[in-house]
């Protein structure tokens, strides 16, 4: 989604603006600008497109000045076009803004301003806070800037300039993530913390409606009643180069090749001898006992890993757990009570629907408990007990270190609860805790045979439609691999409970259509085996996933990848691996932009 970044300093502000925007490409965006003040007057760049075509202009007519905001859009109100990109310039020149988020009211400010003489040139909603803020500026770039954010409803992260304002800018946010970053003789405002590291590891993370004063010194947070606000600074400690490429040739492949250390990082610290200690949740072995049903919501990914999270805690710890898409959880009136466990799943920690999600689940008294990679987030910072994963920065749009990461946090969290509830024997709970610290010796097994995915991608990767089948807990990876596959190569496909294809999925199957099958779970070899000869039946490819010990399966499928033998209840971990690779490769092969894929966005902070 839309990324925004702000400077403030001694240095010309462009390069470090255009710079940061490059970080935030992995967002997700269709055009780019930037807004600089130079000696009273703002001069706008922007322009349709990829951030190398707003370079090229900037370098041919560098605009100079110290102050400036930049953003990349991702279209919402209006196409991707020159006009509607960001900044908008408030008609008489004086305010420039960057936004990231949906203003729900515009129309009514709309009319509101024009009613007032003011000339509306795009079709986005972003341009009424220019207008808005024009109208209201007396004098006082902070003022203006609170009393707009009072009037709009909706999301926003704004960076705002003013012509008359030569030693300051201003920002604000609420629902849409922004930090501002604290620098020596220099300050900097940014959707996402890698926008800004190379310059600073110093952070404000801003709450709901506050607003932010930025000179070159100076940096003063504000409610929306104008009152201080007194910040903590959150000092960021991974390394810059967790978010650069580091010699790969995508971040997704460099992401897939960090799970066996991310794993490593989630589950290790919290194994203490034989057991595992979740730091950071307080829920009583007692809260548990009266625990009457659990709740997973998420989106996408996270949602998949809900999926798996579902089988894992009804199995081990036996509490019933509904697993729910957020932006239906949060519409459809849930039956949560106080007595509930609402578990939010999210890498980024700032999606919308799973953002209000949680405060539908909290409003209604359950606790909230928040499995999210990105440290200091709204979801984090909104919820009763966070576990976070261990994941480091995940750039590529599609997901994968964060999903490994997640299960592993579930797995955790499923096995602690089961055992302090008396569900599980010891001997069983130490046994898995064993095989989860084997995992990542796994993955690299995985990952040093990507070679035959590799090849096996490039025979099929012009298939127009692919099948994803499985049973239990393979159905979940299923789903989390036909999502990869569509979201990177666009190449139509279905997730399916194997013993649901039968009942009507089938009819599409003919000679020629690829079916990819994990079978990774000891009791439903068999039934898979089975749902495998329906498809052969019917001329279907299939590419199967397995135990290196399952030697069944080679004998009905036409190509297998094999992962080491772990145990059917922790597989998934490992077996999402090669669906990733699958994806990658095929994408890779098609000429696929596999890290940015098209239409999406790695933050998706819109509903
Ligand atoms: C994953 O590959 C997707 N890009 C997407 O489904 C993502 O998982 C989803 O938008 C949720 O994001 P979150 O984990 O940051 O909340």
């Amino acid at each position: 989604m839309c990324g925004i970044v702000g400077y403030i300093g001694n240095k010309t502000a462009v390069p470090i603006l255009v710079n940061s925007l490059k970080k935030l490409e992995y967002r997700g965006y269709d055009s780019a600008g930037v807004a600089v003040l130079n000696d009273k007057s703002i001069n706008v760049v922007k322009c349709k497109g990829r951030l190398s075509i707003l370079e090229e202009k900037v370098a041919a007519d560098t605009p100079q000045g110290t102050i400036g905001i930049g953003h990349t859009r991702w279209a919402t109100h209006g196409e991707p076009s020159d006009l509607n990109s960001h900044p908008h310039l408030s008609n008489s020149g004086s305010i420039a803004v960057v936004h990231n988020g949906i203003i729900e009211n515009y129309m009514e400010l709309k009319e509101f301003l024009e009613s007032e003489g003011y000339v509306f040139l795009s079709e986005t909603d972003t341009e009424v806070v220019a207008h808005l803020i024009d109208y209201l500026y007396k004098g006082d770039l902070v003022k203006a800037v609170t009393e707009a954010i009072n009037k709009i409803e909706g999301s926003y992260a704004l960076g705002v300039i003013c012509k008359d304002c030569s030693d300051k800018f201003v920002a604000a946010r609420k629902d849409s993530p922004l930090v501002v970053g604290l620098g020596k003789d220099e300050n900097f405002i940014a959707s996402d913390i890698p926008a800004i590291l190379e310059y600073t590891r110093d952070i404000y993370i801003l709450e709901d409606r506050e607003v932010v004063l930025l000179t070159q010194n100076d940096v003063k947070v504000f409610n929306n009643y104008g009152i201080p606000v007194k910040k903590e600074v959150f000092k960021v400690n991974w390394d810059v180069a967790a978010a650069e490429k580091a010699g790969y040739e995508h971040f997704m492949m460099k992401e897939m090749c960090e799970e066996p250390k991310v794993i490593k990082d989630t589950v290790n610290p919290r194994i203490k001898g034989e057991s595992i200690v979740l730091d950071n949740i307080n829920i009583s072995r007692e809260e548990l006992m009266n625990l009457n049903k659990i709740y997973i919501v998420a989106c996408g990914t996270a949602y998949h890993a809900g999926v798996v999270g579902k089988y894992i805690i009804e199995k081990l710890a036996k509490i019933p757990v509904e697993v729910d898409v957020a932006s239906e959880f949060r519409y459809r009136d849930p039956l949560v009570t106080d007595r509930d466990l609402v578990i939010i799943i999210s890498q980024s920690g700032e999606t919308l629907d799973t953002l209000f999600a949680l405060r539908e689940s909290k409003k209604k008294g359950a606790r909230v408990l928040s499995i999210v990679n990105v440290v200091g987030s709204s979801i984090a910072r909104e919820s009763d007990d966070v576990l976070y994963t261990w994941a480091g920065p995940e750039i590529a749009v599609a997901s994968t270190k964060a999903y490994n990461t997640q299960l592993s946090a579930l797995y955790l969290i499923a096995l602690d609860f089961a055992y302090r509830l008396g569900r599980i024997e010891k001997d069983f709970y130490i046994s898995v805790i064993e095989e989860l610290k084997s995992i990542p010796q796994k993955i690299e097994a995985v990952l040093g045979n990507k070679e035959v995915i590799q090849k096996f991608a490039s025979q099929h990767y012009n298939a127009k439609s692919i099948f994803f089948i499985g049973r239990g807990l393979d159905y979940a990876l299923s789903l989390e691999g036909s999502l990869k596959l569509k979201e990177i190569s666009y190449i139509h496909s279905e997730a399916y409970a194997g013993g649901e294809l039968k009942h009507g999925t089938i009819a599409l199957i003919e000679e020629g259509t690829l079916v990819v099958c994990p079978i990774t779970q000891d009791n439903l070899v068999e039934k898979t085996i089975s749902n495998i000869k329906e498809v052969k039946a019917r001329g279907a490819i299939v590419l199967a996933i397995t135990k290196e010990s399952n030697k069944q399966v080679g004998k009905v499928a036409d190509v297998v990848v094999t992962v080491p033998d772990v145990d059917s209840l922790i597989a998934p971990i490992v077996a999402v691996t090669p669906l990733q690779l699958f994806a990658y490769y095929m994408a890779l092969q098609k000429g696929c932009d596999v890290d940015k894929p098209r239409n999406l966005a790695k933050s998706v902070t819109v509903e």
